[in-house]
């Protein structure tokens, strides 16, 4: 599957922009009003404890800043922030031998932690209940197990998926943040703060532009940012304005609402095939000649969101509201 530009998943090329755009504190992290809030009331009293920070799970869909936010919980605890990820961590001993080499009060971030091993997931538990790691000397009816304690520490844990999550796991974290798509103003702010680092100037319609574009998720925002910025560069332009933002956007065949062309080849699809629907997921899938999975999983999730696909017992339905969109009159009124 190419790269599509409004995809909240990582692509190769977000690598130059990612790291330079990070925020470091939670003063800089726009948005999300209420995760912002609850943390920094957390850390604050945790350091007044002089205690780590509780365990912390961070879950929603790419894009929307929970590795950033792990990185600020470090940040702003003063401790370090050391990075792993469920899939990195294939046996026991491998995270036992993260733990034991943690300092006390650091920031452990296991990003995609729905792909931990099961197995991996039983040293978990005792790790982050009691800072301690049961281990297996011996083997055969000789072996024993032996307790190590460990350094206290936070565990922050990111995933897109809590519903993949054990519950045993999901429980043992204290805190629980649900990130949010974001609101066209935050996305508004998040772009002019990026072109700021981008050294670039940035008309206020431009930058609403894009966030209304963006799918309500900062790495798309920053992304279209970027492209735009080339363009109006070669256009020679000093400030970004709303019209090459317009035209960058329509050249990058991003619509009004953020839909590329495979969301208009579904909606589309269910349009003109089966007079809106419902259709099955699987015969949407031959139609347009899709995996039903990909359909389910990367691009139904957003339309759902949006409200221009509903979700019925006997299939999916395209909306009066996509109809508008395409100003196109829904079937039978
Ligand atoms: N609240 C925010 N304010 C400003 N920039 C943000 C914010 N949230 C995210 N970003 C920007 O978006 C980019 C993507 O964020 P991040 O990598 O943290 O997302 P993620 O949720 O971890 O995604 P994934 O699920 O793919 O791991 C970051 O590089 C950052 O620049
Ligand atoms: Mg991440």
């Amino acid at each position: 599957m190419e790269d599509r530009m409004i995809s909240g998943e990582y692509q190769s090329s977000d690598q130059e922009i990612e790291l330079s755009l990070r925020p470091e504190t939670l003063k800089q992290y726009i948005g999300q009003d209420k995760t912002k809030k609850n943390l920094s009331i957390f850390i604050e009293a945790a350091k007044m404890r002089n205690e780590p920070l509780d365990h912390v799970l961070l879950y929603g869909p790419p894009g929307l800043g929970k590795t950033t936010l792990a990185s600020i919980i470090a940040n702003e605890m003063e401790v370090q922030f050391r990075t792993t990820s469920g899939p990195a961590i294939e046996r026991a001993g491998d995270l036992a031998a993260i733990l034991s080499s943690l300092e006390p009060g650091d920031v452990l971030f296991i990003d995609e932690i729905h792909r931990l091993p099961r197995s991996v997931e039983e040293v978990l538990y005792p790790a982050m209940e009691d800072f301690c790691l049961d281990i297996v000397v011996g083997n055969g009816p000789s072996a024993r197990s032996v307790r190590l304690d460990l350094p206290p520490f936070t565990l922050v844990g990111a995933t897109t998926r809590a519903g993949l999550l054990s519950a045993p796991l999901r429980d043992r974290f204290g805190v629980h943040s649900r990130l949010d798509f974001y609101e066209t103003q935050a996305l508004c702010a998040i772009v002019e703060r990026t072109a700021e680092i981008f050294n670039v100037a940035i008309k206020q319609e431009a930058a609403e532009e894009i966030a209304l574009r963006s799918r309500g998720t900062p790495r798309i925002a920053n992304r279209l940012l970027k492209r735009v910025r080339d363009i109006a560069q070669v256009n020679g332009e000093e400030i970004i304005s709303q019209d090459t933002t317009h035209q960058a956007l329509e050249m990058l065949q991003v619509d009004q609402q953020g839909l590329d062309f495979i969301d208009h080849k579904l909606l589309i699809g269910i349009m003109d095939g089966f007079r809106g629907g419902p259709v099955g997921l699987d015969t949407i899938a031959a139609t347009i000649g899709e995996e039903s999975q990909t359909i389910e999983d990367v691009y139904e999730p957003f339309l759902l969101q949006i409200g221009f696909i509903q979700r019925t017992p006997r299939g999916r339905i395209v909306t009066p509201k996509a109809y508008a969109h395409f100003n196109r009159e829904v079937p039978g009124t």
